[in-house]
Order: structure tokens, then sequence, then C-alpha cells
């Protein structure tokens, strides 16, 4: 029991109080960011490890198409139709779903984009048509995009993220052998399963990942700068350094 000025408060009532003064405090701290956002960059930019925190910190909504493909793959997901195998021979080839099959699944989750705290789009858009068609889409929603926030590391360090990464097989996180090792050699810190490399992080599949996005999502840059919406972030450095980073950028202009 403790007596704060005239009313006495339980161990019960303190952590609620707790909690509600954290819930208050994460979201007048939102309200000052931008939050409605796309992730782009290449491969092994860092894009999840960030949208990961983003989503810890400030409840941001992160929808990833790279990790429903994934789940998919693994059983985990959705049933397996005939569109979606088709998508995950591309994806292990290293080469783009097409557009059709990636909006179906983004306009499944729809839910996410009315999140109260935002959203941050990881791996979507990645071509042209369908940075078009996000564009429709919110607008249908009554939404509209905060920012679009390029991830740009130089590509050896790309390399060096792509070759140590290893994932949980159970979907449970994202390590790095140097970088975010797990606390036990090789396993998840959550669940205990042996980490794995991902399919499409074997070097031949990561050369074709690369010609995708020089070829089909570089040019989003260009198209969100014209827009007023592009947000360039050094991806260098340790993955608390780029969050400072990119909170520092989300700042709004109040
Ligand atoms: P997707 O899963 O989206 O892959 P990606 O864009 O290639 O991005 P990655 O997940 O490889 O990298 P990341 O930037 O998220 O880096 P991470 O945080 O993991 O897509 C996979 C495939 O699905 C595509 O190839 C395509 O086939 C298909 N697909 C998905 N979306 C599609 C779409 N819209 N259209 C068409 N096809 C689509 O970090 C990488 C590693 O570095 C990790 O080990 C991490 O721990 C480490 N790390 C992170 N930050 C740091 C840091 N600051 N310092 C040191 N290490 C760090």
């Amino acid at each position: 029991m403790v007596t704060v000025g005239a009313v006495t408060i339980d161990g019960v009532q303190r952590k609620r109080a707790n909690r509600l003064l954290l819930a208050a405090r994460r979201s007048r701290a939102r309200a000052r960011l931008l939050s409605r956002l796309v992730l782009l960059g290449p491969p092994g930019a860092g894009k999840g490890t960030q949208a990961e925190v983003l989503e810890r910190k400030f409840g941001i909504c992160h929808l990833s198409t790279g990790e429903i493909l994934r789940d998919v793959a693994a059983g985990n997901g959705l049933p397996q139709t005939s569109a979606l195998k088709s998508a995950l021979r591309y994806m292990r080839r290293g080469e783009l779903v097409p557009d059709a099959t990636i909006l179906e699944l983004v306009r499944e989750r729809r839910d996410c984009l009315h999140a109260h705290q935002g959203f941050a789009l990881d791996g979507f858009p990645r071509t042209l048509p369908q940075a078009r068609a996000l564009n429709r889409l919110l607008l249908q929603e009554g939404l509209t995009l905060d920012a679009a926030l390029e991830f740009s590391l130089p590509m050896e360090q790309v390399i060096k993220r792509l070759s140590g990464r290893r994932i949980c097989p159970n979907g449970h996180g994202v390590y790095h052998l140097k970088a975010r090792p797990p606390k036990v050699d090789e396993q998840c810190d959550r669940c205990g399963a042996k980490l794995v490399r991902r399919e499409d992080d074997r070097p031949e599949v990561v050369r074709a990942r690369m010609n995708a996005y020089e070829k089909s999502t570089r040019p989003l840059i260009a198209f969100y700068k014209e827009q007023g919406l592009l947000i360039t972030i050094k991806a260098q450095g340790k993955p608390n350094e780029v969050f400072t980073r990119t909170v520092n950028a989300l700042k709004r202009n109040l």
C-alpha cells in the first residue's frame, strides 16, 4: 500500500495507473509524429527492423507483404490458393510477385490502414502501379499518407546484413549473427527454435532481389519526392541509432 496525498492505492491500482499513464504518453508522442508511412529501401536495409520498433514503441500497425508471404509458405497463414502458390515461386527466385496478388493481400488487410496510431507499410508498394493503387486505396478509405521513408545503405553493408540475418522459423523475430544475436547461440529468444537462414538470402537469389529493387522499386523514390513525401534516412549504424534518426525525421513541424 502507498499513500499519495489523501488517497491510498494498492499494487494493482498502481500498476493500472502506470499502464494508463504509459498509454497516454505514447498516444501524445504518436500525435506528434508522422505515422502513416511507406518504408522504402533495398533488401536488408533494415525496414522490417525499424517497423518492428515503431510498432512496439508507438503501436503503429506494421504491415509487411514479405512476412505475409513467408507465413503462407510456412503454412501459418492463408491457404495456398493457386495465385499464392505462384507468388511463392516468384519469391523463391527473388523476383517480384505480380501486382494483382500483392494488392489483394493488402486490400484484405485494410484495417491496418485505419489503425488509430498509424501504419508502416514495409515492402509495399514496390512498383509504380502498386504505388498508384495505394494512392487510390487511401483516397477510397478517406486517408492520406504522411511520408515515404527511404532507408539508404551502401551495398557492402546491405550484403553484410543479409548474409548474417537469421530468422525464427515460427515467425518470432529477425536476428543478425553479429548486430542482433539471440541470447542463446542460434536459438530464438521467444520459442527456442533453431534459427534458420531465409530461403531468399542465398547469394544468387539476393542478386535477383537487388535487380528487382533497382529496376522496379527505386523509381518510387522519385515518385514520392514529386509528391513532397520523401524523407531519406541514413541506415548506417546500430539499430537504435537508426531508430533515433527515424523518430527525429518523423517529428511534425508543429
Ligand atoms: P521482403 O520480406 O519485403 O524483403 P525485402 O524488401 O527484400 O527486405 P528484407 O526483409 O530483406 O530487408 P529489411 O529491409 O526488412 O531488413 P531487416 O530489417 O530484415 O520481401 C521478400 C520477397 O517477397 C520479395 O523478394 C518479393 O518476392 C516478395 N514481395 C514482398 N512484397 C512485395 C511487393 N510489394 N511486390 C512484389 N513482391 C513482393 O534487416 C536485415 C538484417 O540486418 C537483419 O538480420 C537485421 O537484424 C539486421 N539489421 C537491421 N538493422 C541493422 C542495423 N542498423 N545494423 C546492423 N544490422 C541491422
